[in-house]
């Protein structure tokens, strides 16, 4: 009998430190209560055969024949034989059957979901014997290669790492995590779904990338140490960048690495109040420097911040549509968000969607 498994990846939300992985900096994510299943079985040939669910859609090729499928999920899973091979782990072939409840395009990295569920399944069935690490970072390269987007690694990170009740604060740089336990008070993280994701999301976020290099590369000249923005303070940025776009970007990102830092300290003493007023702050600075927002999204915040038993939202991810991550009184969320969805379909005409986030464990094996 061939071996046979079944893993879950869950999807992940960030409290603050946006688009600051990319830029060797920190970052703030919990794994939620929202995943995507995988179930393998190995086969003797080199066959792999791929069925979703959700889409009701197959793809059948060969470990030999790896290449970008039109129909977009597989190349999750084929990303990820990809890079197996590439790092000498050559697995056999293979049947899956994907299916999931994280909502797809909302900006809860249901992709990193999948391909950590893959590795994590491939990586059990034929005995590897890799580690949680580089597995992450092996789904990082599945994206940026295969797929084609030049993401970080926050996404996978907290997929894989994971931990009921508590965020990680992962430092990009060294890969150093350390996991704080979530105490919100009688606060709950809740989602706004703006259910739309505009066809910018991928091109913007590879520019930004490239804008942000331009700023390195920029104030390297006067600052050899400066190896990323990181490294970088205000200070430098306004004597080294002209440019005013790659100057706008470059400000919210070191501005938002230092929010980050002071916000775990918030954490820690568990003044939810000051940590929401900082989330308000960098929805703006992803708004109006690093734009990568959308009037859905800057519509959602806007309204949150008319509430007082709101004490801070912003948008969440890589942006141009998904989620808005807001921190509301436990018992206002029910009234709250039927005003706020009355208002978003009055006004923007669409429908939104809430979902409240409960936190919970990385990738694991499903038992049954
Ligand atoms: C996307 C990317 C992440 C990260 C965020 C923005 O989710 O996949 O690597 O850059 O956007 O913080």
């Amino acid at each position: 009998m061939q071996k046979r498994i079944k893993v879950k990846s869950p999807g992940r939300i960030n409290l603050i430190g946006e688009h600051t992985d990319y830029n060797n900096g920190f970052v703030l994510p919990a794994a939620i209560d929202k995943y995507i299943y995988i179930d393998a079985l190995l086969r003797d040939d080199d066959v792999i055969e791929l069925f979703s669910v959700d889409n009701n859609q197959s793809y059948t090729t060969t470990t030999h024949a790896l290449a970008k499928s039109p129909m977009h999920w597989p190349n999750y899973i084929l990303g990820i034989v990809s890079e197996l091979q590439k790092a000498g782990y050559n697995t056999k072939g293979f049947n899956a059957s994907i299916h999931g409840d994280i909502p797809i395009g909302a900006g809860l990295s249901s992709s990193a979901a999948l391909e950590c569920a893959t590795i994590f399944a491939l990586n059990e069935l034929n005995e590897f014997d890799i580690d949680k690490i580089t597995m992450v970072k092996l789904c990082q390269k599945a994206e940026n290669n295969f797929v084609g987007l030049q993401c970080g690694i926050m996404d996978m990170f907290a997929s894989m790492m994971g931990k009921a009740n508590h965020v990680i604060r992962l430092d990009c740089r060294s890969l150093e995590y350390e996991y704080f336990p979530l105490q919100l008070n009688d606060y709950k993280i809740v989602l706004l779904d703006t259910q739309v994701k505009h066809s910018l999301a991928s091109s913007e976020y590879n520019t930004r990338r490239k804008e942000c290099n331009e700023g390195v590369a920029l104030i390297q000249q006067k600052y050899n140490e400066v190896k990323s923005l990181r490294d970088a303070t205000i200070e430098m940025v306004n004597s080294c960048v002209k440019n005013d776009n790659v100057k706008n970007r470059c400000t919210f990102i070191v501005e938002e690495k230092e929010r980050l830092l002071n916000g775990c300290i918030d954490l820690q003493n568990t003044n939810v109040q000051a940590f929401g007023k900082k989330m308000y702050i960098t929805h703006r600075g992803l708004s109006e420097l690093y734009k990568v927002s959308c009037n859905e999204l800057d519509f959602l915040v806007n309204e949150c911040s008319k509430e007082e038993k709101i004490l801070g939202a912003r948008m969440m991810g890589g942006g141009f549509g998904g989620c808005v991550i807001s921190l509301m009184h436990q018992d206002f969320v029910e009234s709250i968000t039927q005003k706020i969805a009355a208002t978003y379909k009055d006004q923007m005409h669409k429908n939104l969607k809430v979902y409240v986030a409960t936190i919970g464990n990385g990738t694991s094996i499903v038992n049954e």
